[in-house]
């Protein structure tokens, strides 16, 4: 199989990399890519968000299968245009991606499926956005309607800042504040048949002790050895089974992955968001844990026949990945500063680095052009062994300015 993914993140790389240890796949192309990719894949200069452009380079390389990577191609109606093309692809038409596009829409179907999820009200005037907030309380949950990439979220107890972020996105969500743990579950959906992937945690603010601003994620393990026993089992039958009903009954056959970003509360798993495409930085780990090969998964997403695949089968022990971000992140993060240590980060036992921002500097090295700069993933008989690891090749990047997360999967490691 030949496989083209778009994307140049650390969620594209782990995925690349996937593909480049399934034996039934014998080419890989990306684009637009990342240097960490370039190891394992031809890279391509292209607008990912570009229907056209896509299909040609698809076409061209003769892929049998399409792996869209970030939101911003579904939503843009990449997938649409592969389809309509006859080219296999891994991730849902515009139409149902819009589950991630618009929170709004994604409430109402929640609604119209029954789905467990916090109380919500669309506001658009300060009055609206007044009255919901007080129905709600404290803490306030303020969302952008629309695609922020992870940033367009703000949690407070701080009345003015609500108000403020309500007043700069012009159309909100706001809804009431879901306590307790956070789980990332993957679904891979064919619209008919759907299979779980292993449960993930993520880390989204950006500073230890959930501190500071939220983020697209700081770090991430797999899998939850405290979760429930029977938690996949209750969200298949209590989210997942009746939204793709849902999806199905509006003609939007839902096929690609479904993240669904719970909440375990007290009252039970609530969806706190759902995604249309694989989390960043989760799958970084989830992936790491596969054995199944995961290339003819994904194809029969589109060609169907993801109820023959049965169940997928996971490697024992455990996965945990720190990110590494350039200062400054989230807000507006210094860009451009050469990166040191990758080499010995990746000699490391159990250890690799997955390239999220980054990009060729003139001498042929590595320099920061993103946020998100690298994902270092530690893997281990268990998570305690995965973290040090992990943390052990953290030490060996140089990048100034940098910082990370040093709390990542602490809690559930000490608790082993
Ligand atoms: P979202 O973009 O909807 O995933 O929100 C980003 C992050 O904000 C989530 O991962 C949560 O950490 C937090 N968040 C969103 N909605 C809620 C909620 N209703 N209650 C508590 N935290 C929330
Ligand atoms: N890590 C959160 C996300 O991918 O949306």
């Amino acid at each position: 199989m030949k496989a083209l993914v778009l994307g140049g993140g650390g969620r594209e790389h782990a995925l690349v990399r996937a593909l480049s240890l399934d034996p039934g796949v014998t080419s890989i192309h990306s684009a637009p890519g990342n240097p960490g990719i370039s190891e394992l894949a031809e890279n391509h200069v292209l607008n990912v968000t570009d229907g056209l452009a896509v299909t040609e380079l698809a076409a061209r390389i003769r892929a049998e299968l399409v792996v869209i990577g970030p939101e911003a191609p579904l939503v843009s109606g990449v997938a649409d245009a592969l389809r309509d093309r006859g080219i296999p692809v891994f991730g849902p038409d515009q139409e149902a991606a819009r589950l991630e596009g618009s929170k709004a829409f994604a409430k109402e179907v929640m609604e119209a499926a029954g789905v467990p999820t916090a109380k919500a009200r669309v506001c658009r005037t300060a009055s609206q956005v007044s009255e919901a907030l007080d129905e709600f309380g404290t803490p306030y949950v303020v969302k952008n309607d629309g695609l922020a990439a992870g940033k367009g979220v703000v949690v407070t107890e701080d009345r003015a800042l609500a108000e403020q972020h309500a007043r700069e996105c012009g159309r909100v969500v706001i809804e009431e504040f879901l306590d307790g743990p956070e789980v990332s579950l993957f679904v891979l959906s064919d619209g008919l048949h759907a299979l779980p992937l292993l449960p993930a945690q993520d880390f989204k603010r950006a500073y230890d002790g959930d501190q500071g601003p939220n983020t697209g994620g700081m770090g991430a393990y797999a899998p939850l050895p405290w979760a429930p026993a029977g938690l996949v089992d209750e969200v298949m039958e209590s989210v997942v089974r009746p939204t793709l009903v849902e999806m199905n009954r509006r003609g939007k056959r839902y096929q690609g992955l479904l993240y669904v970003g719970l909440a375990l509360t007290s009252r039970g798993p609530r969806v706190v968001e759902f995604n249309a495409r694989f989390g960043d930085p989760e799958t970084q780990v989830v992936l790491d844990r596969l054995a199944t090969p995961i290339g003819a998964v994904l194809q029969a997403t589109d060609t169907g026949g993801l109820g023959g695949i049965g169940s997928l089968q996971w490697k024992s022990g455990a996965a945990v990945t720190v990110v590494v971000a350039a200062e400054n992140y989230p807000g507006d993060p210094v860009k451009g500063d050469v990166i040191g240590g990758l080499d010995q980060a990746n000699a490391m036992e159990g250890a690799y680095v997955l390239h999220a921002g980054t990009d060729w500097e003139g001498s042929g090295g590595v320099k920061a052009s993103g946020g998100r700069v690298l994902n270092v993933v530690g893997t281990g008989i268990d998570l305690r062994q995965a973290r040090e690891r992990a943390y052990e090749a953290v030490a060996r990047i140089e990048l100034r300015g940098s910082f990370h997360r040093t709390d990542i999967a602490e809690r559930a490691a000490a608790e082993l």
